[in-house]
């Protein structure tokens, strides 16, 4: 963490884009409120990610809302309540713990994830590491489980960990009420819950997140995708989990398709690229997990990490997992209901690669992304799919008659676009304000609009400002916005 880090987090409590979940009793580390600014940026994201995937694919895609809370047995079939947990070390004198391969990582700079606890142990003691707090010994490392659990009269129920397995237990209920066919994608954008030990660094590593989920369901049979050849000379930046040695490759998929990804996989890999890229989000590349480190249940795990300015390095933000027929499998076993489904003439359980974004870490990312300082001002350089407002609706001045004409270019404009309008203070404070939420456009009602009807449009980021006349704000709006869906 860095300056970046830390203007981006004193902006965000100054002009409510996040802060610290109930602050006033001191607030708990790992929970964060999205204020009233931040919120419409969230919420922009999660309609253009539901926007690009689930209606741009235009393929047999649709979203659900599975209950968040499910019974124990749920959790027993997909492996979390086994598998889901942390390797954690505890000071012995003053109780300070920390994820053992996070620890060393501190020290060390090196990625330790995927060990077990022993070997972690190991390396604690080879290197002689004590507690950074108190300078104590280390107990041995444990496991912890990262799941939350609640006991109700009917047995244990958990917050989910994923939402993916609201979507496993509904298969057959939706693939049966959506003509059953294959492909079929269930996407749910909401919360999920794990128990961290050491939640840090804002929103990026916290007990309680927004996920947007997609798991698309096939016949592993077929694992063309009829669009294959529109990316097929693209190009992705990506670190192969078995040729790690060679650090960074820029492949096409093409390539990667040659070396044993199939296309479905590939196709959808160059589909999340182009969606963070569709956000300004370039400088990306896609990490391979191996077998140590990827979670259990993938059998091809590429994580998408985004260059972030505030850690200097790589983070990821989102993953996407070929999970076979793992989960369906299980829940076929321990619920006793076949998930066989016939289609393309067989009977057989379907395959799913799974699209897994961290809308809380995108969203991070885009301020990261979109921080900007030049020493007159701060502004925030929001792509216009997440920009809180398109415009600030202004009078010069509030007498004169320009107060009453502002507000009803504000009217105009309200019935339309997300617009705000404001008459307090000088005008270059309200540009400065809503600069510094990324607000894309300020359109200032002056002493020549009551002569000619026209206005200035000042732009966010180049604060070049144009007149243009009332009547044709809104089109001047609309043609910003027609690029963007295409
Ligand atoms: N559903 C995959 C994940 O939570 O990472």
């Amino acid at each position: 963490m860095n300056k970046v880090f830390e203007e981006i987090t004193e902006l965000s409590l100054k002009r409510a884009l996040f802060y610290p979940s109930a602050e006033i009793y001191g607030s708990l580390a790992g929970f964060y409120d999205y204020g009233s600014i931040g919120f419409r940026v969230k919420k922009k994201l999660e309609d253009y990610w539901r926007w690009f995937f689930l209606k741009s694919l235009g393929e047999n895609f649709h979203e659900i809302q599975p209950s968040e809370l499910m019974p124990e047995p749920v959790f027993k079939a997909s492996g979390h309540l086994e598998h889901f947990e942390d390797p954690v070390v505890e000071c012995s004198k003053c109780g300070f713990v920390e994820r053992a391969d996070q620890l060393l990582e501190g020290f060390l700079h090196m990625v330790f994830e995927g060990l077990s606890s022993e070997q972690l142990d190991e390396l604690i003691k080879k290197h002689g590491l004590k507690c950074p707090e108190c300078g104590g010994e280390f107990k041995r490392v444990f496991s912890k489980s990262l799941m939350f659990g609640f006991e109700t009269r009917k047995g244990m129920v958990y917050l989910r960990p994923e939402t993916a397995q609201g979507v496993f237990v509904d298969f057959k209920r939706e693939f049966k009420a959506n003509r059953e066919k294959l492909p079929l994608g269930l996407a749910v954008v909401g919360k999920a819950f794990r128990n961290e030990i050491s939640p840090r660094q804002a929103l990026f590593r916290t007990k309680e997140f927004t996920q947007a989920e997609l798991q698309v369901f096939f016949d592993p049979e077929d694992e063309k995708h009829e669009k294959f050849s529109t990316i097929e000379k693209e190009k992705a930046r990506v670190v192969l989990a078995s040729e790690r040695d060679k650090g960074e490759q820029l492949l096409t998929a093409g390539e990667l398709a040659g070396r044993g990804y199939f296309e479905k996989y590939v196709y959808y890999l160059f589909m999340m690229k182009k969606f963070y890229e569709s956000l300004g989000l370039k400088e990306l590349r896609f990490y391979e997990k191996n077998e140590e480190e990827r979670a259990f249940y993938n059998k091809f795990h590429f994580d998408c990490e985004v260059f972030f300015k505030s850690f200097d390095s790589f983070r990821e933000v989102a993953g996407l997992h070929y999970r076979t027929d793992y989960d369906l499998k299980n829940h076929e076993e321990h619920s006793k209901q076949s998930m066989e489904i016939f289609a393309n003439g067989r009977k057989f359980v379907p395959h799913v690669i799974e699209l897994s974004f961290g809308i809380d870490r995108t969203f991070f990312a885009l301020l990261d992304k979109g921080f900007r300082k030049d020493g007159k001002r701060t502004w925030l350089s929001l792509p216009r799919q997440v920009a809180p407002f398109v415009a600030g609706v202004y009078p010069l001045v509030s007498k004169d008659g320009l107060d009453e004409k502002a507000r009803q270019v504000y009217e105009l404009l309200a019935s339309e676009f997300d617009v705000f309008y404001d008459e307090k203070g000088s005008i270059g404070k309200r540009y400065a304000r809503a600069d510094e939420i990324g607000v894309l456009y300020g359109i200032t009602i002056d002493y020549d609009t009551m002569k000619d009807g026209t206005v200035t449009i000042r732009d966010r980021d180049s604060t070049k400002q144009e007149r243009v006349s009332i009547s044709e704000i809104g089109q001047r709006i609309k043609r910003v916005f027609d690029s963007l869906y295409y």
